[in-house]
C-alpha cells in the first residue's frame, strides 16, 4: 500500500517572514494520518527556522538539493549529513533546474541520489524529459536513461527507502501541466522497469507527478493509479492553494 505524499518545492522563493506566514497555513493542511504526507523544501538557509516552525506537527523537512560528496572542501554546498542535522528528512535530487541550469548530469545525479542515502536521507529522485524530446517520441527513453542511471549506481536496493518524481519540463512553471493520462502513462513505465528489478519494490515505490500542480488539477492527477502525490513548485508557495491540493491527494493505497 503507498501513502500519498504531496511535497512543496519552494526553489528560490520565501523571506524570513514569509516562510512564517506560509508555514502557518501550511499547517492547517495537516490532517495526520487522515491525509496524505506533506513535505516541505525551503531553500537551504531556511530550512532550520522552517523545521522548528513544523515541530510537533506531521509535516516533513526537505532539501532541494544535497551534495555528492560528503564533508571537505566545496564551498557552497550542503552535505547530506547537515541536512539530517537540521531536521531533513528527504533531499530532492536531479530536479530539472539542477539538470538544466547547473549541469548535473545523470552521473551526479546518480551519487546525489547515494550521498543521500548513507546518511539515511530519503532521496526524491526527478525525471522528466524536455518538449522537444516529447515530440521526438523520446519520452520513454530519456526518463528511463535517468532512471537507469541511478540504478546503476544505488541498486535495486536503493529504491526501497526512495520516493521518485516525474516532473515533464515542460509543464514546470508553464501552467500546462501533464494530462492525468500522459502522467500516468509514464509513472507505469517507470514502475514497470523498477519491477523488472524487483517486483515488491516496485509497488512499495512512491512515485510523485510535478509539474503545474495546481488545487484544479491535482486530485485528478492524484487518483491515477500509479500517481502517488506530487511535487508541488509554484502552488505551495500559496498556502491556501497547497492546502487545498493536499485535501485533493489523500488517496490511500494503490
Ligand atoms: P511548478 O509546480 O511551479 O510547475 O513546479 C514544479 C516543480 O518543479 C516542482 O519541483
Amino acid at each position: 500500500m503507498r501513502r500519498s505524499l504531496v511535497a512543496g518545492n519552494w526553489k528560490m522563493h520565501g523571506s524570513r517572514s514569509d516562510n512564517t506566514r506560509l508555514v502557518e497555513e501550511i499547517l492547517r493542511a495537516d490532517q495526520g494520518d487522515a491525509g496524505p504526507e506533506i513535505l516541505v523544501c525551503p531553500p537551504f538557509v531556511y530550512l532550520w527556522e522552517v523545521g522548528r516552525q513544523l515541530r510537533g506537527s506531521s509535516l516533513a523537512l526537505g532539501g532541494q538539493d544535497v551534495c555528492a560528496e560528503a564533508a571537505g572542501a566545496h564551498t557552497g554546498e550542503v552535505s547530506a549529513s547537515m541536512l539530517k542535522d537540521v531536521g531533513c528528512s528527504h533531499a530532492i535530487v536531479g530536479h530539472s533546474e539542477r539538470r538544466a541550469l547547473y549541469g548535473e548530469d545523470d552521473q551526479l545525479v546518480a551519487r546525489k541520489f547515494a550521498a543521500a542515502q548513507r546518511e539515511g536521507l530519503t532521496p526524491i529522485l526527478c525525471v522528466g524529459e524536455t518538449l522537444e524530446e516529447r515530440e521526438e517520441g523520446r519520452t520513454a527513453e530519456v526518463v528511463l536513461r535517468q532512471l537507469d542511471a541511478v540504478l546503476g549506481v544505488a541498486g535495486t536496493d536503493g529504491f526501497m527507502r526512495a520516493v521518485m518524481a516525474y516532473e515533464p519540463v515542460w509543464a514546470i512553471g508553464t501552467g500546462k501541466n501533464a494530462t492525468p493520462d500522459q502522467a500516468q502513462e509514464v509513472h507505469a513505465l517507470l514502475r514497470a522497469r523498477l519491477a523488472e528489478k524487483d517486483a515488491t519494490m516496485a509497488a512499495c515505490l512512491r512515485i510523485l507527478y510535478g509539474g503545474s500542480v495546481k488545487a484544479v488539477n491535482a486530485a485528478e492527477l492524484f487518483a491515477m493509479p500509479d500517481v502517488d502525490g506530487g511535487l508541488v513548485g509554484g502552488a505551495s508557495l500559496n498556502g491556501e492553494e497547497f492546502r487545498r491540493i493536499c485535501e485533493g491527494g489523500g488517496k490511500q493505497g494503490a
